[in-house]
């Protein structure tokens, strides 16, 4: 199979085919997202909620995303990688934005990076995109920005919110993003969006409208997530209560001392045994 390219992406748009994205933070969760064959595995600052266990993504931290990004590049060495830039690492000027940017492609071995935020980071993206760094935008419900926004509700349901909306989506295009996400939008806005641009939309909490969808690993596969339960989410399994079970029973066979057996045993040479222990 091919990676894919944002060439093939814009494709894809044009041509109706959905894209398909899912989040991953290490070697085994990319290594089995590419033999499904995911279209994008995004290494999402999610991993502060899901990964580190932190209450926001806030507290993620570049050397955070440089170290996870690198686990899922050596899982996933066929499949497109974004990225996520983390709170407060693209804010400080565009130099500050280029290095920290660098950083999640030389040594995070991702292909692309992504930012949250409309019109007001549209200047950061366009300095990436000139510096070669391919951009994907986020918009709607910007976890970042969770106290700014008073909580994680639904974006765009005032028509002045709507509207704002829609032109932080073209000012993103505008500025070289290739693609963009929407997080917890209402769907007619999502679908306005949609069709307003050539680049394709990722959505997540989104509807049925968007060129692609977005979920979190540990909420379709009930992993530990606190989340999994959220409408905006389905689920394909439940490994949470599988690992649970598991481990529960290895906890009781070795109280019981059912494990381990003489097959998980190494024995020793009869001769050398009746020597040393008679
Ligand atoms: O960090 C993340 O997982 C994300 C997706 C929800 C889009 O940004
Ligand atoms: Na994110």
């Amino acid at each position: 199979k091919q990676p894919l390219t944002i060439t093939k992406l814009k494709k894809m748009k044009q041509n109706g085919e959905p894209i398909s994205m899912l989040t991953a933070y290490d070697y085994p969760a990319a290594k089995l997202a590419e033999e499904a064959e995911i279209d994008i595995i995004l290494v999402g600052d999610s991993l502060g909620n899901v990964v580190l266990g932190y209450d926001t993504t806030i507290p993620v931290t570049l050397d955070d995303m440089v170290y996870h990004s690198r686990m899922v590049a050596r899982g996933a060495t066929n499949t497109f990688i974004v990225t996520d830039m983390p709170f407060m690492t693209y804010h400080l000027g565009k130099e500050t934005t280029l290095r920290n940017a660098a950083r999640i492609m030389q040594e995070g071995h991702a292909h692309a990076v992504k930012l949250e935020g409309g019109a007001e980071i549209a200047e950061e993206v366009a300095a990436l995109v000139r510096a070669g760094i391919p951009v994907m935008g986020h918009i709607g419900l910007t976890p970042q920005s969770v106290h700014q926004l008073g909580g994680y509700r639904v974006q765009g349901k005032l028509e002045k919110e709507a509207q704002r909306l829609i032109d932080d989506a073209k000012a993103l295009e505008a500025a070289g993003a290739f693609s963009i996400v929407l997080e917890l939008v209402t769907e007619p806005l999502a679908e306005a969006i949609t069709s307003a641009l050539s680049i394709p939309t990722i959505g997540i909490g989104a509807g049925r409208g968007c060129d692609g969808q977005v979920l979190v690993y540990h909420d379709i596969l009930q992993y530990a997530s606190p989340y999994h339960e959220k409408r905006m989410v389905k689920t394909y399994a439940d490994i949470g209560t599988t690992i649970r079970n598991a481990i529960s029973a290895y906890v009781s066979d070795v109280k019981t001392r059912e494990f381990p057996q003489q097959e998980h045993a190494f024995p020793m040479e009869p001769e050398l045994l009746q020597r040393l222990y008679g």
